[in-house]
């Protein structure tokens, strides 16, 4: 059975780092009440004219070095975000013109948050199917950029970043001990898109537009859609809170992880949270708080990791691998 493995994994902060209190001199907040809701202390921002292929590119330079493969073997490029550098070209086929790449098809997802399960389902689905052998998964935002700096409700929870995973297809026995991803699973609902949107985009106002979101309204749908395709997640593997090594989850707000994990008996060690560090970076949470735990030295060769989101759209997803 063919499957797609991960070689190595990488990631980007911008260096500017802002603080709760930096955000209280501005916005009607304080760090009290941002701690106590989200769990966020600070968040990364983009300095004028770092762009999110730069991110990207800076990510996906780190993720191929440890995976030890060269940007020229590299046929498949899918990049999740959603404050892409231009309306088009696609950001995907600026990283790959930064690396160098000129052969192979690199493309975008927009799936909000969730768009980095997305992109690693998809790029699973095109690596096992054997139409290419190597991808790059980068999730990259500069949510800055779309941010109502005025409105206290959304800007102190978002962040810039970006995280990128090497993939490479492979033989494998067709059992759960193999490598690899072992299940995905993507769902969206369309009929929620007035609790988290951007109120601007080319056919609509042709402007770029701020984030708006109910917050309340998202929390409230936020744990049932994780746990829902997580449960999905652990009966087609037959993996289980307890047999998982790690749960990588999407890094919006404490709460919500903490709520899930418990709902699931996840035990919290095993709860890789980077949130206070990072804000929300949507697409690149996932990725980022990957690299940041195999990095330090949690995350180790041939350990489960689940993996969830849930973002704007809705949309949803969940993946199961070992690493
Ligand atoms: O990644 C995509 C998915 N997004 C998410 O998962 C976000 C989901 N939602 C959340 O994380 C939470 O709903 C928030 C963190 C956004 C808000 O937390 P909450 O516990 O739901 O607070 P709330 O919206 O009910 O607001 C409570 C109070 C309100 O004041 P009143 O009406 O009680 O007087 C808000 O106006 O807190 C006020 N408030 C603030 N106060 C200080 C809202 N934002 C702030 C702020 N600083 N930044």
């Amino acid at each position: 059975m063919r499957r797609s493995r991960i070689l190595g994994t990488g990631s980007y902060l911008p260096a500017r780092r802002v603080t709760n209190a930096e955000l209280a001199a501005r916005v009607d907040t304080s760090d009290e009440w941002i701690v106590q809701r989200t769990g966020i202390s600070a968040r990364h921002v983009a300095a004028e004219g770092e762009t999110t292929s730069m991110l990207a590119t800076k990510a996906a330079e780190r993720a191929l070095e440890a995976a030890g493969v060269k940007a020229s073997d590299i046929d498949l490029i899918i990049l999740a975000t959603a404050t892409p550098d231009y309306t088009f070209p696609a950001t995907a086929t600026q990283v790959q013109h930064a690396l160098g790449i000129t052969k192979g098809v690199a493309f975008d997802v927009a799936a909000v948050c969730s768009g980095f399960v997305f992109a690693l389902s998809t790029a699973d689905k095109f690596l096992t199917s054997g139409s290419h052998s190597r991808a790059l998964v980068i999730g990259a935002e500069t949510f800055s950029r779309i941010l109502d700096w005025e409105d206290r409700t959304t800007c102190v929870l978002f962040g810039d970043g970006a995280g990128a995973v090497v993939l490479e297809a492979y033989d494998a026995a067709g059992t759960r001990e193999d490598q690899g991803i072992l299940t995905s699973h993507l769902r969206s609902d369309g009929r929620h898109r007035e609790k988290l949107f951007v109120d601007g985009g080319p056919s609509t106002t042709m402007t770029v537009g701020h984030l708006r979101m109910e917050g309340k309204e998202v929390f409230k749908h936020a744990v049932g859609m994780i746990t829902d395709v997580i449960v999905d997640a652990f009966a087609a593997t037959g993996y289980d809170a307890n047999t998982i090594d790690w749960f990588v989850p999407h890094q919006a707000n404490r709460r919500i992880i903490t709520a899930s994990a418990d709902k699931l008996n996840i035990p919290q060690e095993k709860v890789v949270l980077t949130v206070q560090d990072h804000g929300n970076t949507s697409a690149a949470s996932i990725p980022l708080a990957l690299d940041t735990a195999v990095r330090d030295g949690r995350i180790r060769k041939g350990q489960v990791v689940l993996i969830e989101a849930m973002g704007g759209g809705f949309t949803w997803g969940s993946a199961l691998f070992r690493l």
